[in-house]
């Protein structure tokens, strides 16, 4: 029996529980956040604001959840997307993991192809309001199959990062400040390791510039880092700080007085943004690259707007040269 029919068994006559597999745990949890997240944000935007939710399927195998609230009070554009997806890894995919991941393909010669199973929840929230900051987040699960039947590699990735075009280090400090007490109740070392990957992950290397003030990012977190529950459990919390996290700065940010220019630093920002996600994002060239990919859903980190104006540059000791400053050398928060 392939993977995606065991799980719909598996699904259909227990439903999922404590003791199915990670794959429709996984599954269960980031469909119930995305409902909390997206109820949430279209609290922030307005009293009748909602998101759009359209479902689709792969027909590889799978599908997801995109749901999107554009041209927003609060938020010009905000992207919550699930996908849970089923399919095979031709071999040099694989021989590209097997450095990370010694034990994926089983042992012994590497298969032609396995099976494999990923789960993720993605946002990306850009307000209109220059003073408040975009952020990103993402949560995910990787697992294959070996071709006995047997389970294969399995791990976690993830992370927040939070992205302004007004610095205000306040902001910044509760950002951190809650990533860093999810991560210490796991791990100490967790939030300046996932810190500093975060940093140099988000890095616009033809610029010199991080596109954010950061947080955190990680990948590949398997059984040389700690056990299947406990990262679960990292993982959990990771995703349900993300209101707390952001809430506070949005509502704070909101609803402050701008002008014109602020607003045009702010598509300037955003373009950066773009090239990031554009040029390089693997998240995005993975996703679509992935066969039968869907790519609205894929592309809704980008901006409803973003400009690109010819060599700008900020007014020196501006508050934007500040974070054009920062950007370069990011900086400890908390
Ligand atoms: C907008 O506000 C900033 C900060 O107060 C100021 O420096 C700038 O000149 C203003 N721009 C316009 C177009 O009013």
């Amino acid at each position: 029996m392939s993977l995606p029919e065991r799980d719909a068994l598996d699904k259909s006559e227990g439903g999922v529980t404590e003791q199915s597999n990670m794959r429709l745990r996984m599954e269960k949890f980031i469909k119930e956040q995305q409902q909390s997240i997206i109820a949430g944000l279209a609290a922030v935007d307005g009293e009748y604001s909602s998101f759009r939710q359209d479902e689709w399927t792969r027909k590889e195998g799978g599908g997801g959840i995109t749901c999107i609230l554009q041209d927003g009070t609060v938020f010009e554009k905000a992207g919550v997307g699930v996908s849970v997806v089923y399919g095979t890894l031709p071999k040099p995919a694989i021989e590209k993991m097997r450095a990370n991941h010694k034990n994926i393909g089983g042992p012994g010669e590497l298969p032609d192809k396995i099976e494999f199973f990923a789960a993720g929840l993605s946002l990306v929230v850009h307000p209109r309001n220059p003073m408040a900051p975009t952020v990103h987040l993402n949560y995910r699960y990787f697992e294959t199959a070996n071709p006995d039947g047997t389970d294969g590699a399995w791990w976690f990735g993830g992370g927040a990062d939070l992205t302004p075009s007004y610095l205000f280090d306040e902001d910044a400090i509760h950002f951190h400040r809650t990533l860093k007490d999810v991560c210490d109740k796991h791990n100490k070392d967790y939030y300046p390791r996932f810190k500093k990957w975060c940093d140099e992950y988000f890095y616009n290397k033809h610029r010199g510039e991080c596109r954010g003030i950061g947080g955190i990012f990680f990948d590949d977190l398997d059984e040389t880092v700690a056990d299947k529950e406990n990262l679960f459990a990292f993982i959990q919390d990771g995703l349900q700080s993300f209101l707390p996290g952001y809430i506070p700065i949005i509502s704070r940010r909101k609803d402050m007085p701008f002008n014109e220019s602020e607003k045009e630093w702010q598509q300037i920002r955003r373009g950066k943004y773009v090239e990031f996600n554009l040029v390089h994002d693997r998240g995005t060239a993975f996703g679509l690259n992935a066969p039968g990919a869907r790519v609205e859903s894929i592309l809704m980190s980008l901006p409803l707007t973003a400009s690109w104006k010819y060599m700008y540059e900020p007014e020196p000791r501006s508050r934007e040269a500040r974070l054009t400053e920062i950007l370069k050398e990011p900086k400890d928060w908390v």
